[in-house]
């Protein structure tokens, strides 16, 4: 193994191929702008205060919007959700407009919040970070509501959709 300098794209690829991880919808509004894509790059970030990190690609229509957003609304897709995840992962809002595509209503600060997710959190922006061809958004969740538990929609499920944006 070489440590001394980055490894190969295709050894990189090969390491994390296969990796499953929860797969999210993530909304946000600006100045009445609305937006959202589907994201896997997330993690919890923090026990103690609660906090989530969500990697947004700075191509994307939602990440504009983000920039200047306060809050972003997490919501967490389940197994059966395929039809959000091609909405929302297949299609750009440089060129549709996803909510009129969905039942949604305005949540905190009028964050659109998808009607037929029913375990979603609102989080505030504490702090963006680059990362590359990402940006990190650290949220602090406002708040949250939950209907269901149990597994949620897997990258592996959606791994073959085509991104309304390139990465
Ligand atoms: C399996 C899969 C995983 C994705 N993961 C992310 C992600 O972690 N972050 C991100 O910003 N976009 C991710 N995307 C891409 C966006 O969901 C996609 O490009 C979307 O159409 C962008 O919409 P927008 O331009 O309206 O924001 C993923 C797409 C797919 C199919």
């Amino acid at each position: 193994m070489c440590h001394d300098r980055a490894v190969d794209t295709k050894e990189f690829d090969q390491v994390v191929d296969g990796l499953d991880y929860p797969m999210f919808v993530v909304t946000t509004v600006h100045a009445g702008e609305r937006a959202g894509c589907m994201v896997g790059f997330t993690t919890q970030a923090s026990i103690d205060p609660p906090r989530m990190l969500v990697c947004l690609s700075n191509k994307n229509h939602t990440h504009r919007v983000a920039l200047q957003a306060e809050l972003l609304a997490v919501h967490v897709l389940d197994p059966d959700d395929g039809p959000l995840a091609e909405l929302f992962g297949g299609q750009t809002g440089d060129e549709v407009d996803k909510f009129a595509q969905v039942d949604w209503h305005e949540g905190p600060g009028g964050v659109p919040l998808i009607d037929e997710c029913d375990r979603r959190f609102v989080g505030r922006i504490r702090d963006r970070f680059e990362l590359g061809d990402h940006t990190g958004f650290l949220l602090d969740p406002v708040a949250a509501e939950v209907d269901s538990s149990g597994p949620a929609l897997g990258f592996q499920q959606v791994d073959d959709l085509e991104p309304g944006h390139e990465a």
